[in-house]
């Protein structure tokens, strides 16, 4: 992937509010005009205000996570539907805080990324070994990939986001021998299993200090930025240390 193309997504979590949209959105504009690629995930409530605001840009909107199902009880949860219709294109599946601290497992993760995939979001699907199972990574991310994949013959609309646990949130990032080496790992056992090349995103700590060295990675397709990602100069840093 060319350097300059390369993802540039936000996962602004439960952060931020709706003033700093405004803000946020002025500055990209301002400053990152000609910039592609880039992606604000947002808390679900946000996503219309941050989608018209950034209407004129370049810039798209992204959810954090949805249920797979159109409608129903299932109170306190959105649809893929919903999502799309908010304005987002995008859509977080998987992320590690969703399977540790919410239970998500990969069947369920699985069947999110289909339904979202039905409705035509472009799903960033995340995986990630905990500390405990460094040792034993690539046994752990095959399963995430495997199963969080069964029966998506279409994989056009996926992003996988590769984030170290340990790296979340941490200030530990993996180096970039080891990005390397796992990001090389996932892409084989996609395309060795499902027969097609899949970009991976990193994500772990990721800020304006280390990110220059991480994009230049070859088999790295782009960053998913947590923390660094609230303020919008942080984040435009990122996006133009893709060169
Ligand atoms: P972080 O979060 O950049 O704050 O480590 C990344 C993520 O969880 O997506």
């Amino acid at each position: 992937m060319k350097q300059k193309e390369k993802y540039i997504v936000a996962n602004w979590k439960m952060n931020n509010d709706f003033s700093d949209i405004p803000v946020f959105v002025k500055y990209l504009k301002k400053y990152a005009k000609n910039q592609d690629n880039l992606v604000v995930c947002v808390p679900s409530v946000m996503i219309k205000t941050f989608a018209e605001e950034s209407k004129k840009t370049l810039v798209e909107t992204g959810a954090q996570n949805c249920y797979f199902k159109d409608k129903g009880a299932f109170t306190g949860e959105i649809s893929p539907n919903m999502v799309k219709s908010a304005g987002a294109t995008y859509v977080i599946i998987g992320h590690s805080e969703r399977r540790q601290i919410f239970g998500e497992t990969n069947e369920l993760i699985n069947r999110k990324i289909s339904a979202c995939l039905t409705v035509g979001l472009k799903v960033i699907f995340c995986v990630g070994e905990t500390l405990e199972e460094k040792s034993k990574y690539k046994s752990v991310l095959k399963k995430q990939l495997l199963e969080g994949l069964t029966a998506i013959n279409d994989l056009s609309n996926v992003i996988v986001a590769y984030e170290p646990v340990w790296a979340i949130g941490t200030g530990k990032v993996a180096t970039t021998a080891d990005i390397e080496k796992v990001h090389l790992y996932i892409k084989d056992t996609v395309k060795e299993n499902m027969g097609v090349d899949v970009p991976v995103l990193y994500g772990g700590s990721v800020k304006p200090l280390n990110s220059t060295e991480i994009l230049a990675l070859d088999s790295v397709d782009g960053v998913l930025i947590g923390g660094a990602s609230l303020k919008a100069e942080d984040f435009v840093k990122i996006a133009e240390s893709r060169g």
